[in-house]
């Protein structure tokens, strides 16, 4: 919980009242200060922030009600409860239109006191977070088109596409699978001049080697068995607009050689025709192949490779922008929750630090798979820590944990050690009974802990 940091400021002006409250609040975690009178109440909520306000309506000076009033023009998110002993229907009218939580009477129930205020303080989390999302949804900051994340390198990556999109030059775009180079190709075509014409997609690894030419340049009728009328190539159908080509390392040596004049001189042959054909297009392409990788090993010309690598726009893993995450969970969250016709509206923070613990090694595309099992999973309309790891596939799960690189940095958006902690000690318990074959003694020796312990921990984890 983080009762830690939550303030409360208790008003009371009988002595004991404010001393039971602070020893039962204080004991909860919570940090108390007290006021004795309505002014000084008025004066400590003018120059501290409080979370929340607990007041007795009938105070010494003025009245608990007006407390109310200016605590909510200090801080219009303060969560404020009214205490009285003369409890009347009428004064909790009043309070609650004057924007209390809830009104108690005295004597109250601690136990129920207690559960009013954590109740209240969860609730107003939940309202923060709400408004944090909203405050941030707006679409400059939190996307570009279809792109969801604003993480730094995502905003280099919105710049390099704005910078290219209205020249000629060509583009290649490379990262692991599922980083989403397509939709950055796309978002390419959309904001050039050419938006109005075709974006055509050519999968180069989809299409048999024998039907390479004919796919890209066309053909004419009765140029090969099977050829019963003349057919325009994709890159003809692209004429002024974008054609992006997916996959390019996957194109063999001789398609490569006719693939570079194409690209050169952005006119080709049909199979089968003798005219040249003359093409106005925007080449783009993606690999999650390591291109220089290839040429080097002479797999890949490398005048084609400098002929469609005029612009490189490197997709960063899913791991190594995971600020990113909260924004995307949510944006896949919204979409499957629409889709399905549910009402799972939020996701937990809980669930969200969970997430952010994984490796991701399918990206945005594993997320978003992620993120519409859960939905279909989730019973009920906040997505929980358990949604969650009733569809993650528990085993690569361990794996991102052992691949886990320690990103200290995360501190800053806060962390649970306690998780991470049990994550590193479930990963290396696994591990040592992997290499004993489940001999526990062997497994407790290498780890350098006693039998006891190793099973006391294997117990904990459920392991
Ligand atoms: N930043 C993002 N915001 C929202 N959706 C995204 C984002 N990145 C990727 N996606 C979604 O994730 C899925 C995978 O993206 P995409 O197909 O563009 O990846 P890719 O890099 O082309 O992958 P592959 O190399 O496997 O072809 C798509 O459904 C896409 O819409
Ligand atoms: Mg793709």
């Amino acid at each position: 919980m983080t009762n830690e940091k939550n303030h409360i400021l208790v008003v009371d002006d009988e002595l004991s009242m404010r001393e039971l409250l602070v020893i039962m609040l204080e004991k909860k975690g919570y940090r108390v200060s007290c006021a004795e009178s309505g002014t000084k109440a008025v004066a400590f909520l003018r120059k501290e922030k409080v979370d929340l306000l607990l007041c007795d309506i009938r105070l010494g000076d003025i009245s608990g009600i007006d407390v109310l009033k200016i605590a909510k023009e200090e801080n219009p998110h303060a969560v404020v409860i009214m205490i009285s002993a003369f409890s009347s229907a009428e004064n909790a009218v009043e309070a609650m239109n004057a924007g209390a939580y809830d009104y108690v009477p005295k004597p109250f129930d601690n136990a129920e006191l207690i559960l009013t205020i954590q109740n209240a303080l969860d609730l107003k989390t939940v309202q923060q977070e709400k408004r944090d999302l909203d405050g941030e949804m707006s679409p400059r900051d939190l996307h570009f088109g279809k792109i969801v994340g604003n993480s730094p390198r995502m905003m280099y990556i919105y710049d390099m596409v704005r910078q290219v999109a209205n020249t000629r030059t060509n583009v290649l775009i490379t990262g692991e699978s599922g980083t989403g180079k397509e939709l950055i190709a796309r978002a390419i075509h959309e904001q050039s001049d050419r938006k109005e014409k075709p974006f055509v997609i050519i999968n180069c690894g989809g299409i048999p080697e024998t039907l390479m030419e004919s796919e890209f340049f066309g053909h004419k009728k009765g140029s090969f068995t099977g050829a019963s009328h003349d057919k325009k190539g994709l890159l003809e159908t692209a004429h002024k607009g974008t054609v992006f080509l997916d996959e390019i390392g996957e194109i063999n040596q001789s398609f490569q050689v006719k693939l570079l004049r194409a690209v050169q001189e952005k006119s080709f042959k049909a199979v089968g025709d003798t005219r040249d054909l003359f093409v106005d297009i925007r080449i783009i392409t993606a690999t999650n192949r390591n291109l220089t990788q290839e040429v080097i090993g002479g797999r890949f010309r490398e005048d084609l490779f400098y002929r469609l690598n005029v612009i490189e726009i490197k997709v960063p893993p899913l791991r190594e922008r995971k600020t990113d995450i909260q924004l995307l969970a949510q944006h896949f969250l919204d979409k499957y929750s629409k889709e399905m016709g549910k009402q799972v509206t939020k996701i937990s923070s809980y669930a969200i630090e969970l997430l952010k613990k994984y490796n991701f090694p399918g990206n945005i595309r594993e997320l978003e798979n992620l993120l519409e099992r859960s939905v279909a999973l989730t019973s009920t309309n906040i997505l929980l820590p358990d949604s969650l790891a009733l569809s993650v596939n528990k085993k690569r799960w361990i794996e991102g944990v052992k691949d886990r690189r320690f990103d200290l940095d995360e501190v800053a958006h806060g962390v649970s050690l306690d998780n991470i902690m049990t994550e590193i000690e479930r990963a290396y318990l696994e591990k040592a009974l992997e290499y004993t074959n489940g001999n526990k003694n062997k497994a407790a020796e290498l780890l350098g802990i006693t039998f006891r312990s190793l099973r006391y921990r294997l117990e904990k984890l459920t392991l």
